[in-house]
């Protein structure tokens, strides 16, 4: 089959750019404090035996946060763009708040906590277009969920979409509101209502760092530029692997100096 065969063939190349990069730096030590990831995994030793990871290991631990953390972001930075772009009044009290925090210049880490509004338009953004859709467990024993019998080893799918606009816990559930994520908003609600991240042990191992990095990328961007969509056509959820837009989202960049018609200065 065609797909199967262009599958095997961009896997190689992936692999192969992974294992050269693992060789490069086999040979090229970083050293210093300024270390990185990939740094990190090849001095991770095993508590007990001593051992170090294999290049095979470290491939999989970098395909995992490539994977794992690259296309979860993307998504969620392409959905709150979609929500800007459909809601002026957000994006100006966004760009009240950059302005007056940033004036211009670009974000750190420690400016993250004076950028409230910032972060409850990316949270509102997971809420209404999880990237992470839907979470499953493994039953490792015959349960009863509702009235629903679960025989052991079935797989239990949870849907963080449906769960995020559930009318029990989210008013209005389809309307666009950051404000709902709020400390006060939020203390009012059971814990689960909300899980963009999933919840327990295996929790998303990068929820803060993704929180940060989309945080600052839009904090960045949007000091610049409104992105403006680029046609009428309908933008509709692709539900694969990740919660996508449905053929990508086409936008016009415009510089923020530049007046949108219909605003008031
Ligand atoms: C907006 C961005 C992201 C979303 C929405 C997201 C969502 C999720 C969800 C729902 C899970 C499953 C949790 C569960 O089953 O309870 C998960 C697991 C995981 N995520 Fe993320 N993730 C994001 C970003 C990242 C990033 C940036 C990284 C790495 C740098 C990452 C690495 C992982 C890994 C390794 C797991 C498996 C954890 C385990 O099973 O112990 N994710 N993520």
């Amino acid at each position: 089959m065609p797909r199967i065969r262009r599958f095997y063939r961009n896997l190689a190349v992936m692999n192969q750019f992974i294992y050269d990069i693992i060789a490069q730096r086999r040979q090229q030590p970083q050293t210093g404090d300024q270390v990185d990831l990939l740094t990190l995994l090849l001095d991770a030793r095993d508590e007990e035996t001593g051992a170090g990871m294999d290049d095979q290991q470290i491939r999989d631990e970098l395909i995992t946060l490539l994977i794992a953390g690259h296309e979860t972001t993307a998504n969620l930075l392409a959905w709150t763009w979609y929500l800007l772009a459909q809601h002026p009044t957000a994006r100006k009290r966004l760009e009240g708040e950059l302005g007056a925090v940033l004036n211009g210049r670009l974000p750190t880490v420690s400016d993250i906590p004076h950028l409230p509004f910032t972060e409850q338009l990316l949270q509102e953004a997971l809420r209404l277009y999880p990237p992470a859709w839907f979470i499953s467990r493994n039953a490792i024993e015959e349960d009863e969920i509702g009235g629903y019998p679960i025989p052991a080893g079935s797989l239990v799918s949870v849907s963080t979409y449906l769960t995020h606009r559930h009318p029990d816990f989210w008013p209005q559930p389809n309307q666009f509101n950051p404000d709902r994520f709020t400390p006060q908003a939020e203390a009012s609600r059971p814990r689960y209502a909300y899980l963009p991240f999933g919840g327990g042990p295996r929790l998303c191992i990068g929820n803060s760092f993704a929180m940060t990095e989309a945080t600052l990328i839009l904090a960045t961007l949007a000091q610049q530029f409104r992105l403006a969509l680029a046609n009428t056509q309908p933008v509709t959820p692709d539900p694969l692997i990740t919660l996508r837009v449905k053929g990508g989202l086409q936008v016009v960049a415009q510089p923020v100096a530049t007046p949108v018609p219909g605003d008031t200065p």
